[in-house]
């Protein structure tokens, strides 16, 4: 692994968090066993994956039969940042995991398409916002010099526009359900009804229900199974549960800003002819 700074690595043009990973644990990922009854939340960092594993995992614990893991990121932990030295192999299914991955570095097993994704997206503006905010408070992270210095490199890197092209692009590839954060934000209830039918979780209204009082905002930030304050305080001062709102970034972008953002979106992803919602 090719390290860049004290902060971030590269392999196989990927970028990692420095000294959380290794280049024999993601080659490892090419001979993972994926199960038929595997689900995986993956998405780009900070676009509502805490929130996705919150809904998968309630779902899954209504549904019935899933072995129970002391907080949401030993339930579904990430799969190219290995924690501890826990043996997935050894785990009872039906298996949760989360990624940041690109397709090319997702174990290839999953392409026989019985194990399922679900993806989210989320609209770059607030995404490379809520990444400002949180990196400011994670030791692991780079603290930002500056907000237009976040911005210039999260246009120079593309990784966000590069994630979400693959991902389409591959798609026929996999059993993958697509949603956006402002669809899960405008109305949960549908976004957990769709993910349940896509799971084959045949829930009652009434769980529905349940689900959905889990997984809002103000009941996620009152979880510590949930919530990652579980993290040690010298690690993550801050809150992965911050605003949780559609257009925080109209407080930070300039129009020039939000006009680059626009201009990149038609470049990179224009011909891939996506809704973006908040749009
Ligand atoms: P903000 O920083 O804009 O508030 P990730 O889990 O990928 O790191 O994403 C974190 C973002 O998802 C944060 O965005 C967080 O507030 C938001 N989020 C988490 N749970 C949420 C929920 N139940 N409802 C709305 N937003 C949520």
């Amino acid at each position: 692994m090719e390290k860049i700074s004290n902060y971030r690595s590269k392999y196989k043009n990927h970028t990692f968090v420095t000294g959380l990973t290794s280049k024999e644990h993601i080659d490892s990922l090419q001979s993972f066993e994926v199960r038929d009854s595997d689900i995986f939340a993956v998405t780009y960092a900070k676009s509502g994956t805490i929130w996705t594993q919150q809904i998968i995992i309630s779902i899954c614990e209504l549904g019935g039969g899933l072995n129970k893991y002391p907080n949401n990121s030993r339930q579904m932990p990430w799969l190219e940042y290995p924690v501890g030295h826990d043996d997935y192999s050894l785990r009872p299914s039906p298996r949760l995991f989360s990624s940041h991955l690109k397709p090319d570095l997702m174990p290839p097993g999953l392409k026989d398409k019985k194990a399922k994704i679900i993806y989210v997206m989320r609209n770059p503006k607030d995404t490379l916002v809520s990444y400002y905010h949180f990196s400011k408070t994670v030791a692991d992270l780079e603290t930002p010099k500056s907000f237009d210095w976040c911005f210039e490199q999260f246009l120079k890197e593309a990784s966000w526009f590069d994630h979400i092209r693959k991902w389409h692009l591959e798609k026929d590839h996999y059993n993958i359900l697509f949603l956006t954060y402002e669809d899960m934000l405008l109305d949960l209830k549908a976004a957990v009804t769709k993910i349940c039918s896509f799971l084959g979780k045949n829930l009652s209204e009434e769980d529905i229900e349940q689900v959905v009082e889990k997984c809002t905002f103000r009941n996620m930030k009152k979880d510590p199974k949930a919530n990652y304050e579980f993290l040690p305080k010298e690690r993550f001062s801050g809150s992965f549960m911050r605003k949780g709102q559609i257009g925080d970034w109209k407080n930070m972008f300039s129009a020039a800003q939000s006009e680059r953002v626009d201009k990149m979106l038609q470049e990179k992803l224009g011909d891939l002819s996506l809704k973006f919602i908040w749009e």
